[in-house]
C-alpha cells in the first residue's frame, strides 16, 4: 500500500548571504515575491497537495518564519473595525491549524542532508515532501502537488526535474537515467553537481522532493560529499534500488530566488500572472525597456 503524504520538511536555517544587507536582521525567506513571503509560497504549495504538518528546519534569527504563520489577532480586530474585509478574509486563508507546525533546529551549517536528518524525529515512518522555498514554481497544477500524484503512480522517492544548459550541471543534484519516458524518469544514479565532462545528464533536481523516511538511514552516516557538506543527493542515490525512484518533468516554471537576477525574474513573472498587477506592469516594462534599450549605431 502506498502511504499518504501528510508531512513536509522546510530547510529554513540559511544565512541568505547572497541578499545582504537585506537579510541582515531578516530572514531570507521572508522576502516577499510581490506581497507574498516566500516561506508562505512553500506553505501554500505543500497545503495545496495534501500536507497538514510541517517541520522548519531552522536557525539563529529566524523566529519570524514561525510568527509569520501565528494567528495576528490585534490586526485582525483592526482590519475588520476599518472594513477591510479582502485583507481579513486573505489572511484567515493562510490561518494553519493548531499544531500543523514544528521546527528544529540545526546548529550548524552542515550541508542539506543534515538539515533533513535535524527533522528526523517529525518524520517517523512517513513518507515526506521537501521544498526549498528559494526555488520558487509558477504552475497551473502546483509542483508538489504534482509530485503528489506522481508517488500515488509510482510509491518510493519522486524528485522534480528540469534540464539546463550543460555547463551549468555543477550548479545541480544531477540524475543517471535508467529509463525516460518524456514526463517520469527511472533514476539509475545522482550526483551532486558534477562538472559538466562527468555529468551523467542535463537533468537537474530542483528544490521539490517526495522521499522515503528510509533516507535518514543514510543521512545518519554523516557522510561529506560535494563542498564538505553532507549532501542530500548522496543519501537518496543510497536509496536506488531499495525503493522505487523516479524524476518527474514536471510543468511549470522554476525561478531560483537564491540568486538576484532569479529572484527578480520571479516578481516579474509573479507580478505579471496577477490580474491586479499584469496590465500596469506589462506597460511599465515594454515602456521603460524601450527607453533603456541602447542605441543602435
Ligand atoms: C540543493 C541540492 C541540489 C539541488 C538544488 C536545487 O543545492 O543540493 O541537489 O539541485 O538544491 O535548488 P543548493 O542550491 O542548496 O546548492
Amino acid at each position: 500500500m502506498i502511504k499518504p503524504l501528510r508531512k513536509a520538511v522546510l530547510p529554513v536555517a540559511g544565512l541568505g548571504t547572497r541578499f545582504l544587507p537585506a537579510t541582515k536582521a531578516m530572514a531570507k525567506e521572508m522576502l516577499p515575491v510581490v506581497d507574498k513571503p516566500l516561506i508562505q509560497y512553500a506553505v501554500d504549495e505543500a497545503r495545496a497537495a495534501g500536507i497538514e504538518q510541517f517541520c522548519m528546519v531552522t536557525g539563529r534569527g529566524k523566529t519570524a518564519l514561525v510568527e509569520h504563520f501565528d494567528i495576528a489577532y490585534e490586526l485582525e480586530m483592526t482590519l475588520r473595525e476599518r472594513g477591510k474585509h479582502r485583507e481579513l478574509r486573505e489572511l484567515r486563508e493562510g490561518h494553519l491549524p493548531p499544531g500543523a507546525i514544528a521546527t528544529v533546529r540545526q546548529q550548524e551549517p552542515l550541508g542539506l542532508g543534515h538539515a533533513i536528518w535535524c527533522a528526523r524525529a517529525f518524520i517517523g515512518d512517513d513518507p515526506f515532501a521537501i521544498l526549498l522555498p528559494d526555488d520558487l514554481v509558477l504552475a497551473d497544477v502546483p509542483c508538489t502537488l504534482q509530485l503528489a500524484q506522481a508517488y500515488q503512480e509510482t510509491g518510493g522517492c519522486v524528485v522534480a526535474v528540469s534540464e539546463v544548459p550543460h555547463d551549468q550541471t555543477n550548479r545541480y543534484g544531477i540524475l543517471d537515467v535508467a529509463h525516460d519516458d518524456g514526463r517520469l524518469v527511472e533514476v539509475r544514479g545522482l550526483v551532486e553537481k558534477p562538472k559538466p565532462e562527468v555529468a551523467p545528464s542535463n537533468l537537474s533536481i530542483i528544490g521539490r522532493y517526495v522521499l522515503m523516511p528510509q533516507v535518514m538511514r543514510y543521512l545518519e552516516r554523516m557522510e561529506r560529499g560535494a563542498g564538505g557538506e553532507v549532501q542530500l543527493t548522496d543519501a537518496m542515490a543510497r536509496l536506488i534500488g531499495e525503493v522505487p525512484f523516479h524524476g518527474l518533468r514536471y510543468e511549470g516554471r522554476r525561478f531560483d530566488c537564491g540568486d538576484k537576477v532569479g529572484f527578480l525574474e520571479a516578481q516579474v513573472a509573479f507580478a505579471l500572472k496577477r490580474p491586479d498587477l499584469g496590465p500596469a506592469v506589462r506597460a511599465f516594462l515594454k515602456n521603460y525597456v524601450h527607453a533603456c534599450a541602447e542605441p543602435v549605431s
